[in-house]
């Protein structure tokens, strides 16, 4: 089948509440099978033409955390949120294209998570789980004149999965070698990996949250030395991470837990930075911020020994996760995220992987930029959605089947 090429503006403002990245991505088929996946378009079909980040400004950017915080947030000032994010996300797009002098056919826009439960939990007589992404699509088409794909989530959580992670499709696309097992771990506010072994079919590919990214990090630079993050790393490098704190909290319930599984501020927020400090307390200020670098460092480390190359835990594992545990091939960590910035956390991964002979990359060196990446993954999901086919990767999320996700407004 040969489709047109589009240009597709992806869209993504992540748990980070650090602003909006957009990405205007080619992306189109002819005959090429290189590369190409079980599904899904060819990898050397999508090419990045330019990635722009819009920061929020200060006031949204408190209202956003404080509505990803709130144990009871006012309704009207969520819908109020919801139409404003709209606008804001169109400008963006309006923005991006200005800069790079490209029109767009489509935009696929995660939106600004409110909620996110991966898990099913009892409520009002039922068992669900539930994820909630905000910023009006219909507002976004309107301003910038085109269609737009958003809520790409709850499609993959009807169809039994957790809504997340998204990312995996693309991570195979771009990364999936046939030699070497690659390991492309995202670090934004919550870290997540894709493991791809070696010449793996994108059934086979699993991936899970590893737990904070940044998040811990930031809510303890803002609240004890009034930052939004650290830059580069370098308070942590001034600090000592205290071991015995990281050992205490990477036994806790979510870094035990077997993937598939997810997390957001619900588990690393507002009260999770509060014991954090409690566990810390009498520190010095940079030796906090070291412990919370290597709580994330360490629990990707943590993850990658347990879950991705460890030996499988008891009996009643199926042969297939054996297989794919045990798999020797792994050799590269592939970084990206904001977190592949910090040259603190990228020492400590570096150091933490390189005894399991795996070697530390970056997306960049792939022709795609750190910054960048979720972005162009929402324009391909967005793409694939657009031609009515499924892009959740049910190995991933854990879902009973493939699900074309999202839900189109039209101009
Ligand atoms: N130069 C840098 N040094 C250290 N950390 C950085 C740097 N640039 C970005 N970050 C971190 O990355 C975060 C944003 O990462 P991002 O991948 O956008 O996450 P999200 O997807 O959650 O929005 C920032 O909040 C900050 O913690
Ligand atoms: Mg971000």
């Amino acid at each position: 089948m040969s489709v047109k090429p589009m240009i597709v503006a992806g869209v993504m403002s992540g748990t980070s509440a650090d602003g909006v990245d957009v990405a205007l991505v080619r992306i189109g088929e002819g005959n090429s099978s290189a590369r190409r996946g079980t599904r899904g378009v060819a990898s050397d079909r999508i090419r990045l033409l330019g990635h722009a980040a819009f920061p929020y400004p200060r006031k949204i950017r408190d209202a956003v955390l404080g509505a990803m915080n709130a144990s009871s947030a006012n309704v009207a000032d969520l819908a109020r949120l919801n139409a404003l994010l709209g606008e804001l996300y169109a400008d963006a797009v309006l923005e991006a294209q200005r800069a790079f002098r490209v029109k767009a056919d489509l935009v696929g826009c995660h939106g600004q998570t409110l909620y996110h439960q991966g898990e099913a939990l009892p409520f009002l007589g039922s068992r669900l789980a539930t994820t909630w992404q905000t910023g009006e699509a219909a507002v976004i088409a309107a301003r910038v004149g085109m269609p737009v794909v958003s809520d790409f989530r709850p499609a993959d959580m009807a169809a039994g999965g957790k809504g997340a992670p998204l990312v995996p499709f693309l991570d195979y696309l771009w990364f999936h070698d046939p030699h070497v097992g690659r390991i492309v771990q995202n670090v934004g506010g919550i870290a997540n990996l894709t493991a791809i072994p070696a010449g793996a079919r994108a059934e086979s590919i699993f991936a899970f949250d590893t737990g904070p990214g940044n998040m811990v990090i930031d809510a303890l630079m803002q609240e004890l030395f009034g930052q939004r993050f650290d830059r580069d790393g370098k308070i942590a490098a001034s600090g000592v991470a205290i071991e015995s704190v990281v050992t205490k909290i990477l036994k806790g319930r979510f870094f035990r837990a077997k993937p598939p599984k997810t997390a957001g501020r619900e588990e690393f927020g507002r009260e999770f930075v509060r014991e954090f400090l409690r566990a810390c307390r009498g520190a010095r200020k940079q030796d906090v911020v070291a412990t919370a670098t290597a709580l994330t460092a360490r629990s990707i480390a943590d993850a990658v020994r347990r879950f991705v190359i460890g030996k499988p835990h008891g009996i009643g594992v199926r042969s297939v996760m054996l297989q794919r545990r045990t798999d020797p091939n792994y050799r590269e960590v592939i970084l990206s995220g904001g977190g592949a910035r910090n040259a603190t956390l990228v020492g400590m991964i570096t150091e933490q992987l390189a005894p399991l002979g795996i070697v530390t990359r970056f997306s960049d060196e792939f022709g795609l930029p750190s910054e960048a990446k979720e972005a162009v993954a929402f324009a391909v999901l967005a793409y694939e959605t657009w031609h009515h086919r499924p892009s959740n990767v049910p190995s991933a999320t854990g879902a009973r089947r493939a699900a074309v996700l999202g839900k189109i407004s039209y101009v």
